[in-house]
């Protein structure tokens, strides 16, 4: 929580100012019952038209200051509150950029949205209201009170009827309450979601007709969030009319005994409306500290939330003195590599020992599910081994600095991603500095500058959200163009060509081997015919290395190999070779 605090050490200022502005509003809301008391009892009832004029004068300036400081308050809660939500967006983005795979993993995207957005504006809710009612209730309560008494002692013992039970109803309430909203966070939370699923895959559910699933989906998650809410409102709307019937109690109250008092001349006409005016103020004081408590249960929730994205810590981190890297040659190695994604499941690679030289070709072969990505992912440390290590140029990948490894190392994933905005920028994401011939160059070898200059704008052009007006295959190779332009030292292309034809993929291949020179490249394929093009060929079976060497070593000596071989290519390899 101290963590959250902080966010409005900034603003200290605005936060010490907007309470003190509300002062100013409480003293001027309390004096007008007074005022209005003195304007019937000696100005009304003894035909005093020049003390009614002068008093109602002294309430029109007491309203007008009130007023300033009410305006004041609000102005100085915004500036301050909404300061901190900046201030704590911004921190909270840093802090998801900071995060593995794993951590990503372990919120779930949408939670992590709603985190960044719906917790952090509860949260600025919070210091708005705090900043006002918090100071404004108790004021209005104490102050209320004290007026009330100062009027006529006896009336205001009705208080000690009316005003701890009154408590006591929003104690009980508040307790219901604070779980019944972190419930209605969480429905929040799964119909966001759905949501983002199903705009993210809407070509999926589409091309299978599987809008009734979906729909079911989404209103089942729609129908939980009615629940939740059903169940906490209901609480509100049956809490509301006993807080309704106690006031009403208290109001009838004050006018039996202010009348018997009145009979006895013990109190005045306006001091009895000066009264009602004050108990109705500590009510609404009342209300606001159970609205408030509400907003805080919730924030609670949202809190706790923000906190957890905050206080995370990276899985993966640098030790204290990781090594900088000034060059990088491009030597791999795996040395008795085992990884699980989590210490439940099975392990996916299964103790690996391989080199590869820097500048060699590698083409990683395997079945669907064999480990060829998570094994490329180990290279720029996404993820941490299990036992055993991997060496960049003889370096444990754990030793050196983060940003430094990853940038001499250049990955086109297999799920292509890119941005909004220009083709260019696109390209030029993978290194800031690329001048435009070398953007270009890219793009040749990428086999994407035809197709960019055949656009109205070229290289200026837009890419949509997720590169929606794109092909496949285009948008596979500006991904190659965006990796390519990093000039990397060690290239890594999961399925990079998987939707490009056989012409083309040959291309950029060849392409490849000019403009890549001496950088080390690992090519992920499920081709035969791509992989003969590397060095040497790398099998993969269940999580285990079943071959390593070039096409022939492997036809002699690895039975899989030899079969994915066979089923490809069929037989004429054997009678050939
Ligand atoms: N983020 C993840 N969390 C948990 N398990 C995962 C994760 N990613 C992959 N796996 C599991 O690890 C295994 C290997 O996956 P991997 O993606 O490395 O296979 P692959 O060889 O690249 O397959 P493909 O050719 O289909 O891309 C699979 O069984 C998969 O279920
Ligand atoms: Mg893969």
């Amino acid at each position: 929580m101290k963590k959250l605090f902080s966010y409005l050490k900034p603003y200290w200022l605005f936060v010490v100012l907007a309470p003190l502005f509300m002062i100013v509003e409480v003293i001027c809301d309390l004096a007008q019952p007074t005022l209005l008391a003195r304007i019937v009892d000696q100005g009304v009832m003894r035909g005093d038209s020049a003390f009614i004029l002068k008093t109602s004068l002294l309430m029109l300036i007491i309203a007008l200051v009130g007023m300033v400081g009410g305006v004041g308050c609000t102005v100085f809660a915004s500036y301050a509150s909404q300061n901190f939500a900046t201030d704590l967006r911004r921190d909270l983005f840093k802090k998801v950029l900071s995060f593995s795979p794993a951590n990503v993993n372990k919120f779930h995207t949408s939670s992590l949205i709603t985190r960044l957005t719906n917790d952090v504006v509860q949260l600025q809710n919070l210091v708005m209201m705090s900043l006002r009612i918090l100071v404004r209730a108790p004021l209005l309560f104490i102050g209320g009170i004290v007026m009330a008494v100062s009027i006529n002692a006896k009336l205001s013992s009705i208080f000690l009827f009316i005003i701890p039970p009154l408590i006591l109803l929003f104690l009980l309430f508040a307790r219901r309450a604070g779980g019944l909203f972190q419930e209605i966070q969480e429905r929040v939370d799964e119909m966001n979601q759905v949501v983002r699923e199903n705009l993210a895959g809407v070509r999926v559910v589409r091309a299978f007709r599987r809008e009734g699933h979906e729909r079911g989906r989404f209103s089942r998650a729609n129908q939980n969030l009615l629940e939740a809410m059903k169940k906490a409102f209901s609480l509100i709307i049956f809490a509301f009319p006993i807080f309704i019937l106690v006031v009403n109690l208290g109001w009838i109250a004050v006018l039996w005994f202010g009348g018997a008092l009145l009979r006895r001349n013990e109190i005045e006409v306006g001091s009895i409306i000066a009264f009602t005016n004050y108990l109705m103020q500590i009510m609404f004081s009342l209300m606001m500290i159970g609205s408030i408590v509400i907003s805080i249960s919730r924030a609670g929730a949202s809190a706790r939330r923000v906190l957890e994205v905050l206080e995370e810590e990276p899985v993966i981190k640098e030790t204290e003195n990781a090594k900088t890297l000034q060059n990088v040659e491009g030597e791999v190695s795996f040395e008795n590599v085992s990884f699980s994604y989590s210490k439940l499941s099975e392990p996916v690679l299964r103790d690996i020992t391989l080199s590869v030289k820097a500048g060699e070709t590698i083409a990683v072969l395997g079945e669907t599910g064999s480990g060829k990505s998570t094994l490329m992912s180990l290279i720029p440390r996404l993820f941490d081994v299990d036992e055993g290590k991997v060496e960049v140029d003889g370096l444990n990948v754990r030793e050196v600095k983060l940003k430094d490894l990853r940038k001499f190392i250049a990955v086109v994933p297999q799920e292509t991603i890119l941005f909004s905005g220009t083709i260019k920028e696109n390209i030029k994401w993978g290194r800031e500095d690329a001048t435009d011939e070398e953007i270009v160059e890219a793009a040749r070898i990428a086999q994407i500058h035809d197709f960019v200059s055949s656009l109205p704008e070229g290289y200026d052009s837009l890419v949509e959200r997720g590169g929606k007006n794109l092909s496949g295959g285009q948008k596979q190779r500006l991904a190659i163009a965006r990796a390519l332009v990093r000039k990397p030292r060690i290239l890594i292309l999961d399925d990079a060509t998987s939707s490009v034809d056989s012409i083309t993929e040959r291309r950029i291949l060849q392409g490849l081997k000019n403009y890549t020179r001496g950088c080390t490249v690992f090519i992920i394929t499920q081709k035969v015919n791509t992989a003969v093009l590397a060095d040497k060929i790398l099998v993969l079976h269940e999580g285990r290395v079943v071959g390593f060497g070039t096409h022939r070593e492997l036809l002699e000596k690895c039975d899989i190999y030899r079969d994915i071989v066979e089923s490809q290519l069929g037989n004429e390899v054997f009678n050939n070779g």
